[in-house]
């Protein structure tokens, strides 16, 4: 089953009881990605194994759809090996349609992406279907500054349910505030300057937001530590690690990436130098292990990463990694430790099609297409799900 333009291939069942998308059809398509992704698919797929594919994606539709109590659509989880430059033009600068280090990407509903463009010390927003961007926060000639108009180095950002902008601006060491359509930043986090008291942070990345109870989760990278603001009040508490870095699993080593689940009150992190993903419950003592060594160790095997600057969920709790020193994405399929590559090619970085260099972000569209934020080449490549 596993056609030759893709590295892998595994089925999930969706739960169809709230979903309107039709598997197989994507929703959002520049017309140039589309005709570029359907050339590489004729021309890299068997259309044999393409055919096979389809097959048992209308079978398993047709089979479960016959079940009067939940409906589920069965999508394949293999990937083209080749990627399409989607965004960015592999070049450095601070034109519209280049970056200096894309550091974290992400959709918001309406399929139009967020970039935190780290060198250019701005967030970029593309609307579905254009290649040249909006800065959103920052400065749209990519200088930096530390006056509410100006970021310094920017890793992360978030929005809310209204489009609200939260950032990382790590060298000021703050998390600033941009209410939707403005330019002028406050200071939610990190008031107190570079440091380790409760008011103070030291380089943040990763952000969460639980939107019910109003509290910002921020990893407080080279603090070692999570800590939660309550929004307005300008100290918080440390709810992860704080125990000096460390690989125990009651410490943290360089934690980035950063995933709130709600419903277990659980914080997913991507705890870098460790090598590992990890789930720490707000406010207990230890963490237990999603994915890689438990003990700090980084490797390029199927059960190792070496130095995961991000990760996201998909709707059926499967794990994908930027394994950014492998130069890989790795995929752990819910509940496993064993990962398989789906994108970039271990260990061996470079600019080809089929490669990436120092991955830091990535995200799925609605159709569980893969972005990746391939950093090091300045361009956000694009895998179409076969
Ligand atoms: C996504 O962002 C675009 C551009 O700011 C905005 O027009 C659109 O309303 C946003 N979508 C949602 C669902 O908020
Ligand atoms: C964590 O525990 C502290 C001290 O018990 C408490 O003040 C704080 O509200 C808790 N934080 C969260 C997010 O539950
Ligand atoms: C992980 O997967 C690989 C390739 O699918 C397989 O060869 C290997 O035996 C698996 N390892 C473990 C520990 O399950």
């Amino acid at each position: 089953m596993i056609s030759t333009c893709c590295v892998y291939y595994h089925s999930i069942h969706v739960a169809n009881r709230n979903r309107t998308t039709t598997p197989g059809k994507m929703k959002f398509k520049p017309w140039k990605v589309l005709a570029t992704g359907l050339a590489t698919l004729v021309v890299t797929c068997s259309l044999a194994a393409f055919i096979i594919g389809l097959y048992f994606l209308i079978i398993n539709t047709r089979n479960t759809a016959s079940s009067n109590t939940i409906t589920a659509v069965t999508l394949s989880l293999s990937w083209a090996t080749s990627g399409i430059t989607a965004y960015g033009t592999g070049a450095s600068g601070a034109t519209a349609n280049q970056f200096n280090n894309p550091s974290h990407i992400f959709f918001n509903s309406s399929n139009s992406l967020y970039v935190t463009d780290y060198w250019n010390n701005r967030v970029q927003q593309f609307s579905a279907g254009s290649s040249y961007a909006t800065t959103v926060a920052g400065q749209a000639s990519g200088q930096s500054g530390s006056t509410s108009y100006y970021l310094n180095q920017v890793s992360y950002a978030i929005i809310d349910s209204n489009s609200n902008l939260y950032v990382s601006d790590l060298q000021n060491n703050r998390v600033q505030y941009f209410a939707y359509g403005t330019f002028t930043g406050t200071t939610i986090a990190g008031a107190g300057g570079s440091g380790s008291s409760m008011n103070q942070l030291n380089n943040p990345r990763g952000l969460a937001l639980d939107s019910n109870t109003n509290k910002l989760y921020i990893a407080d990278t080279n603090n070692h530590r999570i800590m939660c603001y309550v929004v307005g009040v300008s100290s918080g508490t440390v709810v992860a690690g704080g125990n000096g870095q460390g690989t125990l699993n009651n410490q943290l080593n360089t934690p980035i990436g950063l995933h709130l689940d709600v419903s277990s009150n659980s914080l997913f992190i991507a705890n870098a130098n460790s090598h590992n993903i990890i789930r720490w419950v707000v406010n207990a003592s230890t963490w237990t292990l999603i994915a890689g060594a438990p003990n700090g160790q980084s490797g390029s095997t199927s059960t190792f990463l070496n130095y995961p600057y991000n990760f996201i969920f998909d709707s059926s709790g499967n794990l994908y990694v930027a394994d950014t020193n492998n130069h890989r994405v790795q995929l752990f399929l819910s509940g496993q430790f064993n990962g398989t590559t789906i994108a970039g090619v271990t260990a061996v970085s470079g600019s080809a099609v089929n490669k990436l260099n120092s991955p830091q972000s990535l995200t799925l569209d609605s159709n569980l297409n893969l972005y990746v934020a391939d950093t090091s080449n300045n361009r956000i490549q694009y895998f179409q799900r076969c």
